[in-house]
Formats: structure tokens, C-alpha cells, sequence
């Protein structure tokens, strides 16, 4: 089964990519799919357009616009709900200790990883940046 990822802008700026994706690959995902993006605001819009009404969606959407980001298609046994774990929670003082977000995030914002939450937001989030790449 196969999931969605991005190391944020903040993780890619502290240049802590290599340390997340040896902490995914230690994990067991298979990294299927790897590329260096910088979303233009719309883009990151689009992305997080689920959480529109949301009164973090400007300040969301400036960030992810920010600068380079890495986004990724992950795959080991139930992707999305290791993937989930291994993140830790959304705010990183809650995150339990070792989950990349207690490691590398530094807000609830500036929190270093996104991770697909559903098999139906991974199909979207995939196509949204491998299009072609199907959920299996
Ligand atoms: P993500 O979608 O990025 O994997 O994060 P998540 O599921 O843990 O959290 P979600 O509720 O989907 O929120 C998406 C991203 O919005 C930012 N956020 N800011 N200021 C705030 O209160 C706030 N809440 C969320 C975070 O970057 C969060 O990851
Ligand atoms: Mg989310």
C-alpha cells in the first residue's frame, strides 16, 4: 500500500531532509517516488484545499510556498497509518518522543512532515503530484 509525504519547507531549510528519509526508510517505506518541489501559492492551495475554512489556511499555504519542499510516494504495510505514527501528532509538544515531528519540527505549524490521513486524501495527494502513480 502506498502513501503520500512532504518534507516541509521548514525541514528542507534546517537541512534536515536526509535525516527524515533515513528515519522513513528505517521505518520500512519504500521511497517509489522522490521529487524537489517549490509550490507556487495556488499549488498549496489546491494541496490543502480541504482545510479552506480553515483560520490557519493563509498563514498553511504561505508556508508551504515558501521554499523547496520534497514530496514523495512511500510504501510499506499499512502506509498511511505507520506513516501517521512515525510523524507523531500535528502540535510537536505532543508528538511522542522519536516520531520525526518530536525530532525536527519547531510549531504547529513549522512541523517538518505531511503525511496522507485516508486512503482517499493518499489517491488525491498522489495524483496531485505523480500523476500516473496509482494506490495499491
Ligand atoms: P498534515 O496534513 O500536514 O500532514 O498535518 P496534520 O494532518 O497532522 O494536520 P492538519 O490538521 O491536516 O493540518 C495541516 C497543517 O496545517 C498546519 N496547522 N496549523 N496554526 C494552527 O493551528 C495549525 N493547525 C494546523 C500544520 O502545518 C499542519 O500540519
Ligand atoms: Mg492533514
Amino acid at each position: 500500500m502506498r502513501t503520500f509525504s512532504i518534507v516541509k519547507p521548514d525541514a528542507v531549510a534546517a537541512g534536515n531532509t536526509g535525516a527524515i528519509l533515513q528515519a522513513l526508510e528505517a521505518a520500512g517505506f519504500r521511497i517509489v517516488a522522490v521529487r524537489m518541489v517549490r509550490m507556487t501559492k495556488a499549488e498549496a492551495e489546491g494541496f490543502y484545499a480541504v482545510h479552506r475554512e480553515r483560520p490557519f489556511f493563509s498563514s498553511l499555504t504561505d508556508f508551504m510556498s515558501s521554499g523547496p519542499a520534497v514530496v514523495m510516494a512511500l510504501e510499506r504495510d499499512d502506509a498511511i497509518s505507520e506513516l501517521r505514527r512515525l510523524m507523531g501528532a500535528t502540535n510537536p509538544a505532543d508528538a511522542a518522543p522519536g516520531t520525526i515531528r518530536a525530532r525536527f519540527a519547531s510549531s504547529i505549524e513549522h512541523n517538518a512532515i505531511h503525511g496522507s490521513d485516508a486512503p482517499e486524501t493518499a489517491a488525491f495527494e498522489l495524483g496531485y503530484f505523480f500523476p500516473g502513480v496509482e494506490l495499491s
